[in-house]
Order: C-alpha cells, then structure tokens, then sequence
C-alpha cells in the first residue's frame, strides 16, 4: 500500500488535488502491441477523507518504494529551470546525453534534491530527459516503437521481480508547463498485486507474475477491473516522486489545451532529502515556461 507525502504548503491541499475513478477500461490500439491498453474510465470524482486517511498514514513500512509524494519546487530552483529551458528550446533539438550535460552544468537537481549520490549504493541519479506530451490526454505515454499509447503500465527499467520492485529506482517529474498535469496510480504495491492474482486463480502463475510485470498489470484487471485508480494533479512549477517500478501508474492532461512538459531524473531518492528551503516571493511564485516550441 503507497502512503502519501506533501511538502508543508501543498499538505492541506492533498484532498482536492486527489481523485478517484472506477477502474479501468481496456482498448486494443495498435495490432503491434503484446497487450491491450488499459485506460483509466475517467470518471473522476473526488476522494473521501477516509481513503485520503490511509494514504497519508500508508501501511507498515514507509519505504521509497511505497512513497508518493508531491512538492512545490523551491523558490530557488526556478531560475536554473528556466535557464536550463531557454537553452533546451534555443536552436535546433538535442539529444538526451546534450541534455544531460547542460542539466549538471546548470546543477538542476541539485537546487531540489539534495544528495547527488544515494549513500548507502553510491548511485547517481540520473536525467532521463524532457517529456512533451499532448494536451487533453486520457493516457500521455506513447510507445515510440508501435506509435502507440502505452497505458496504465509498471516501469521495468531496473528489471526486477515482483518481490524486489519495492527496491527499484523511483522518479522525480517536475511540471515545468503552463497547465496542471496528472500522475495517475493505483495504490497497490507489485508484490501486493502478485498475491491478490494468486489468492484469486491458484500458484500456478507465480513464476510469471514474478519476472513478467505486463503480465502481472493485465492479470491483475483482468480479474479486478473494477480497483479504484487514483491521480494526483501536479500543477505548473510543483513535482512528484513516485516509485514508478513498483506500482502501476501512468501520466495524463486530461482538460488540458496547451501542450505539457516535464523534466524527469530517475535515481534512489528520498523524500525526507528533498529540499523545501522557501525564499521570499519575488512575485513569481509559479514556474511558467516562458518559450513554447
Ligand atoms: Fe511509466
């Protein structure tokens, strides 16, 4: 079970920037797609007090992998943002090794999260790039290789089991758009998920469900279509972390009308090295991206 996190301003906000819908519809986009598209039925409404209560208390272990959390970026860290930006939208495109090097250089980062190593793996984060996704999106991520929407889906850049995912990479995203943006999840853990299927349909699948998390995504609607799907809205100039290994999850601009854009690093962070330091207003408290391509 995921437990919720806010930085102090956004605290008294978590109710109204949750809602929850009923589950999920599927679609077969694309004939080159392994599986179909679960997609969130977008019945959104808002969350009650009780389930907002469990979120936020979460369950046994509060660990990274079962962390969600939503932060406004410090005052500080807009001007390298927006720096950095200016010189991403400046001539022609760059690639996602460009990107990188300009990212350190600006030390972007490290104006949010302050540990440039996780200190127990040595592992640095590392800047997984800019997202543009289009605006009134049910579902943002597309899957360039079949040019189709992915859905609702678990991460497998660190290639876990099922019963490790709670020790994956998690993500930070920072809505560096004009409109807010939705992170969309469901509060089931990987290895949660894995011991629901088996308890419903027998040991059988276990291997499977074990090293396959597309497997583990579809069996798990299959048999429970009906599990309540979260979001989060993540507004201009605020970001989440989110163990995107280790829980289904997908982005979305759903009622948005101008295009959305994200900077992501994927690395071990910890919420509670996060930097929240405020500065006096300068009048421009929320982060805008100031050149749209
Ligand atoms: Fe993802």
């Amino acid at each position: 079970m995921i437990h919720l996190r806010a930085s102090d301003d956004l605290v008294e906000q978590l109710a109204e920037r949750l809602s929850v819908c009923e589950g999920v519809r599927v679609e077969r986009l694309s004939d080159k797609a392994d599986y179909p598209v679960l997609m969130p039925r977008d019945d959104w409404k808002p969350i009650d007090q009780e389930t907002l209560g469990k979120f936020i208390r979460g369950g046994a272990r509060r660990v990274r992998g079962n962390c969600i959390g939503l932060m406004s970026i410090p005052e500080y860290a807009h001007a390298p943002i927006l720096s950095f930006l200016e010189w991403y939208f400046e001539g022609g495109p760059k690639d996602v090794e460009q990107c990188s090097r300009e990212e350190h250089r600006l030390d972007v980062l490290r104006q949010i999260y302050d540990a440039p190593e996780c200190p127990r793996t040595s592992t640095r984060p590392i800047f997984f790039g800019v997202a543009r996704n289009t605006p009134d999106a049910s579902c943002a991520t597309i899957d360039r290789e079949i040019d189709s929407l992915v859905g609702l889906h678990i991460d497998n850049f660190d290639n876990l089991p099922s019963s490790q995912r709670m020790r994956g990479r998690n993500r930070i995203s920072a809505n560096v758009g004009t409109e807010s943006r939705y992170f969309i999840f469901m509060p089931h853990e990987a290895a949660e998920m894995a011991s629901l299927i088996l308890a419903s349909s027998g040991q059988e699948d276990a291997e499977r469900l074990e090293w396959d998390q597309r497997e583990l995504v579809w069996r798990f609607f299959e048999l429970f279509p009906r599990t309540p799907i979260y979001r989060v809205e993540v507004r201009p100039g605020e970001a989440y972390m989110a163990p995107t290994e280790n829980i289904m999850h997908e982005g979305s601009t759903l009622g948005t009308t101008a295009d959305d854009w994200s900077i992501v690093w994927f690395g071990e962070f910890d919420w509670d090295r996060l930097r929240f330091r405020q500065e006096p207003d300068d009048g421009d408290a929320s982060l805008r991206l100031r050149r749209q391509a």
